[in-house]
């Protein structure tokens, strides 16, 4: 009797802890058991390559600051330089239905059909780096990039100042020819042209902005036995690849060749503390956090400014120090 007597509570107890757990268990709410909402900040990318030191440098730099530990989600298109596909890509972050669309565009023209679509699904468009022409300025929120026009002109400012009115033989490596990039440079240095009778463009050619055009064009000058002695290249992988063209042709670039480039990444300026390359304007790629701020302006029901042109420095040998290189962020 005892021992029965002790056994039938204990079944009890043991049944109702039973009951009790079944119970909290149909309760409780798994935490993926339903779908939820995504928290992060969606943002379309899409960038124009990966073409040179600058574009990675910018790539980064998007990444770093549209993280998931800032609370976004970034979803990266590389458009290989082709505006078809930075099309295509825009199509594909509408029907996603992205927070935002960050655009670096590869040309000024042909967006206003895409970016309609944009408009008219309700994602706001931040354009970064170039420019683009549309038919209507409501077709993007906001626009960070650099004033290529003034880059171009402060390297003609240099040649002016150094040269004089020495005559001159350009040789000018364009970059993808119809970017905003490309078209600023090359105004600034036609205009520099235009004051100055001496100076003559002897070739005038696309480099697409990489190291191994930009080599490849020289090269090709060198074996035609076309004289020079300035490069106006228009980004420093060019440069890169020129001064490779002019190495293996036997002539020593700095002193037979003088080379002015855009970007100053690190590389570049230490050619330039080497003397290899003699001026370089900056272009600057870090416009992560930039395109950061601008989302957490919209996000807040701020109006950020239409157009932001950002800060840039200009080097020469005499005012580039290690530190400086060393400092830099690219
Ligand atoms: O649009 C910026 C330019 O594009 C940079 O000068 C060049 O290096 C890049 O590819």
């Amino acid at each position: 009797m005892r021992n029965k007597s002790f056994k039938y509570p204990l079944l009890c107890g043991l049944l109702c802890l039973c009951i009790c757990l079944c119970g909290c268990t149909a309760d409780r709410k798994e935490p993926d058991a339903e779908p939820t909402a995504e928290k992060n900040i969606v943002v379309g990318f899409s960038q124009v390559g990966a073409e040179s030191d600058w574009r990675a440098a910018n790539t980064i730099s998007m990444q770093q600051a549209l993280s998931p530990e800032n609370g976004y989600r970034l979803i990266l298109d590389d458009a290989q330089n082709r505006q078809d596909r930075q099309i295509t890509a825009i199509r594909n972050f509408i029907q996603q239905g992205v927070d935002y669309i960050v655009l670096a565009p590869t040309t000024e023209t042909g967006w206003d059909t895409v970016l309609t679509e944009a408009k008219d699904a309700g994602i706001p468009v931040i354009l970064v780096d170039r420019m683009i022409e549309v038919s209507d300025q409501n077709l993007f929120a906001c626009w960070v990039g650099s004033d290529f026009r003034e880059e171009g002109g402060r390297a003609v400012k240099w040649m002016e100042q150094v040269f004089g009115d020495q005559p001159l033989k350009i040789v000018h490596l364009q970059g993808n020819l119809g970017s905003s990039a490309q078209i600023g440079r090359t105004a600034g240095l036609d205009e520099g042209a235009a004051r100055n009778p001496g100076w003559e463009i002897v070739f005038r050619g696309d480099g697409d902005f990489t190291q191994a055009k930009g080599q490849e064009l020289v090269q090709t000058l060198l074996e035609n036995g076309t004289e020079f002695n300035v490069i106006y290249s228009e980004n420093d992988n060019m440069a890169y690849g020129a001064v490779d063209a002019l190495k293996n042709a036997g002539l020593v670039p700095g002193a037979d060749v003088t080379i002015l480039s855009f970007d100053a990444s690190k590389t570049a300026l230490g050619m330039l503390m080497d003397g290899v390359i003699s001026y370089d304007v900056e272009c600057n790629p870090l416009h992560g956090p930039r395109v950061q701020a601008i989302i957490e302006q919209l996000e807040a029901g701020e109006e950020p400014p239409k157009l932001t042109y950002v800060e840039e420095a200009v080097f020469d040998r005499e005012h580039t120090t290690r530190e400086i290189i060393d400092a830099r962020g690219y």
